[in-house]
């Protein structure tokens, strides 16, 4: 099948044809265009704050291991340079050796072959251990915490890549001195979805929530728990990359409070509201409140005390999550406790938000190989020509109810897709094998 990505979606008319949420070879496509073209994240770095520290996770269909190396922050590909086997088969840990069970082949924490068994006496042509370490990505960047990498050795700079989702980023990750860190574990499980269908209700529906979340939304005390303002007006900001988000604006000064059962959230914001003034603005500080983004095409938000979402693509029916709930260092105990435990009931496999959400993007994933339905197009319609800007607020926007966000996603998949996937080779070339350098 040829690839046509201007074929299927439409953003003239806010349509998209649904096979591009079933269909393998698609899939495939976006692996190659797509998840080895972009920045991807992958995590935080108080996940491997120790020297030695690692955990496992994906780019695009990659299997990766990311490390604390003497060298800085690596990003390994997962699989034994020998004959393939998978080196690192746990979530995360501390190792100062990556050993594979096949052979017995060990590579140190930034990727050099350290052990050969039988170097001398079984290899006895010789190799060159050094030309054996393990694949690296070429590209790993952090911004104020977060973890991101490329296989794209020509990538742009990662805050180009970012660009204004900066300014809605450092709401939760620059409000306060210290920065941020994770709290309690992760959450993975895999999600029968395709992968855009999480990424798109992130990235833009609002829509959805007063029909979705009606059973959470009538629990007393839950109804409220994810906003901060009291009479807010929304947005969606359309942004550069296929990025957006969405937020809440009240125009009164003091438009606090809002978080039903997190009482003592209330109270600790008041307590930073110098610092948060000082550190983003007025603005920011007191009236404006990121609520969801993604960060296209796989690295989802949810605001303001935060849940991040990275959607690992498993095929085109499959997407496995890594869930992480991300607080401010300097909190404390009582509130990061306070928040852990209300991201853990609202998000995750049995969380009574992302439970509703889960079923939805299921259902809309698999209607997509109805022989019949599959030929109706999706409606992203919602708001078109309504778009906006205002010149204390980045990004094109229209109203919270708005499909402004999910048509901008398209369109940069589209653009993405129609693009020649970068060559292998090139991209084998830039990957160079781990050096002995560190430890
Ligand atoms: S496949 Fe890893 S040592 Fe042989
Ligand atoms: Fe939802």
């Amino acid at each position: 099948m040829a690839i046509e990505p201007w074929k299927w979606v439409d953003r003239e008319h806010g349509l998209v044809d649904r096979r591009i949420f079933s269909d393998q070879e698609i899939y495939d496509a976006e692996m190659e265009r797509i998840f080895r073209r972009t920045w991807l994240a992958l995590g935080h770095e108080s996940e491997i704050a120790q020297p030695n520290d690692f955990f496992t996770t994906w780019m695009g269909a990659d299997p990766v291991i990311v490390t604390r190396s003497g060298d800085g922050i690596k990003v390994l590909l997962n699989m034994c340079r020998h004959r393939g086997g998978t080196v690192c088969r746990t979530d995360r840990g501390n190792a100062k050796l990556f050993l594979c069970p096949y052979h017995g082949w060990s590579y140190g924490s930034n990727g050099a072959l350290k052990v050969v068994p039988g170097l001398e006496t079984d290899y006895r042509h010789g190799i060159d251990p050094a030309d054996w370490g393990l694949f690296e990505a070429p590209r790993v960047a952090t911004y104020k915490g977060l973890i991101f990498a490329s296989w794209n050795p020509d990538v742009e700079p990662l805050e180009e890549f970012l660009g204004d989702a900066t300014f809605y980023l450092d709401c939760i990750l620059d409000r306060v001195e210290g920065g941020t860190e994770l709290v309690g574990g992760m959450r993975r499980w895999i999600i029968p979805t395709n992968w855009k269908h999480a990424a798109e209700n992130f990235v833009g529906d609002s829509y959805h929530a007063a029909a979705t979340h009606t059973s959470i939304m009538r629990v007393p005390g839950l109804e409220g728990a994810g906003g901060r303002v009291k009479k807010p007006f929304g947005y969606q900001a359309a942004l550069q990359n296929g990025h957006g988000v969405g937020m809440w604006l009240a125009d009164e000064e003091d438009a606090r409070g809002g978080y039903g059962h997190l009482a003592g959230v209330d109270d600790y914001l008041q307590t930073i509201e110098d610092q948060l003034v000082t550190r983003l603005g007025e603005l920011r500080g007191k009236r404006l409140t990121p609520v969801h983004a993604t960060i296209f095409p796989n690295f989802s938000i949810e605001f303001p005390f935060a849940s991040l979402h990275i959607w690992h693509p498993r095929g085109p029916l499959k997407t496995e999550v890594r869930d992480l709930t991300l607080v401010d260092r300097a909190m404390p105990p009582e509130i990061k406790e306070m928040l852990r435990r209300h991201c853990m009931l609202r998000q995750g496999p049995a969380g009574t938000w992302e439970q509703d959400d889960m079923d939805n993007w299921s259902q809309t994933t698999y209607s997509s190989l109805s022989p019949t339905g599959r030929g109706l197009l999706a409606n992203y319609q919602m708001g078109m020509g309504h778009e906006h800007t205002r010149p204390d607020i980045p990004g094109r926007l229209d109203n919270k109810s708005s499909d402004i966000n999910q048509r901008n996603m398209y369109t940069r998949w589209a653009e993405l897709m129609a693009m020649e996937p970068p060559a292998p080779a090139q991209v084998a070339a830039a990957c160079r094998p781990g050096k002995e350098a560190g430890q």
